[in-house]
């Protein structure tokens, strides 16, 4: 019997190391970035919907206060673009249980579009390679392709055009969440700012940071982390600066503004040190909550059918 309906889970993000180069006339920056897909997950249900519906979206779970449900959302236009290419004279009815925060730099709205475009390939028995669904990704977004593959992986270009990352080891990751999102555009456009009268250089691999990806070296990780959009997201949200420093009084590897933030995200060694973390953060009372994650983990995958 012909399934209707299918569940994907997708990961969020974290950017490792996060390389900027200049302005292109695209309105968009060359960059080079490590990718890693952490246990943070959103479930995308795509199933067919009501004869005549066309396209229906509904969001539950601990981050989806605020989430949109038409047009405007990222998921909701990868099945709209998924009909258009492949012809599909179905009604398709998307349900997101969100874990991912909304506008926090975990591309969270680009998981959720990888789910629709694995969720759709699946239900509809397209037998789209892993390359189709990735290119597909890229037409919407710079981060959805990631979503798709998981893992760790370099991002290039946009960020879109990646390669598989030789990586040892799982890290444990403390994320701090702001109870607000920061707009990706604004954050790049603050960088810019910043930037203003200095020569800016093609972006570079963080060399010392894929040797620990390699040696599977954790303290070596924590001291490679970067991030260029760093400042132009504490510069837009200066409490970052505090909650950064939360994380290196409390023995944190590693300290990092997730992406375009405001996620701030800490490598820590092992499961005591994570519990002093949260415990610091929580107490603080400048964060909006602390989640727990550990990578590299999948990429978009089913888990079940129905
Ligand atoms: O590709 P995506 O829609 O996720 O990008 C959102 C915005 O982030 C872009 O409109 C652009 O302002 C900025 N961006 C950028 N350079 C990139 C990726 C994103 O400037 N490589």
């Amino acid at each position: 019997m012909r399934q209707s309906g299918v569940v994907i889970r997708v990961p969020g993000k974290v950017n490792l190391g996060l390389s900027v180069g200049p302005l292109d006339s695209d309105g968009y920056h060359e960059l080079v970035t490590v990718f890693q897909a952490i246990s943070l997950y959103d479930d995308v249900t795509v199933k067919f919907g009501e004869a005549g519906a066309g396209i229906t979206l509904s969001a539950s779970g601990s981050t989806a206060t605020g989430v949109p449900l038409d047009s405007t959302n990222l998921a909701y236009r990868a099945a709209d673009l998924m009909v258009a290419r492949y012809q599909l004279d179905s009604d398709i009815d998307i349900h997101l249980q969100k874990e991912i925060p909304v506008a926090g730099g975990m591309a969270g709205g680009s998981a959720d579009a990888a789910g629709v475009i694995v969720g759709i390939d699946a239900l509809f028995e397209l037998g789209l390679s892993r390359d189709e669904l990735q290119k597909i990704g890229a037409e919407l977004g710079s981060d959805v392709p990631f979503g798709i593959a998981g893992g760790t992986a370099i991002g290039r270009g946009r960020g879109d055009q990646l390669t598989p990352v030789l990586a040892q080891g799982s890290y444990q990751w403390v994320l701090a969440l702001s109870n607000s999102g920061l707009s990706t555009p604004s954050v790049y456009g603050e960088c810019d700012r910043l930037r203003e009268g200095l020569t800016i250089s093609k972006p570079t691999a963080n060399d010392a940071l894929l040797q620990a990806l390699r040696a599977g070296d954790a303290k070596e990780l924590g001291r490679s982390l970067s991030n260029d959009l760093q400042s132009a997201a504490c510069s837009l949200r200066p409490a970052l600066r505090l909650v950064l420093d939360v994380g290196h009084d409390y023995g944190a590897l590693g300290c990092i503004v997730s992406g375009s933030g405001p996620t701030v995200a800490f490598l820590v060694e092992d499961e005591e040190k994570a519990l002093d973390l949260t415990v610091a953060l929580s107490a603080s009372g400048v964060v909006a909550g602390v989640a727990r994650a550990s990578g590299p983990t999948h990429g978009a995958r089913r888990i079940s059918s129905f």
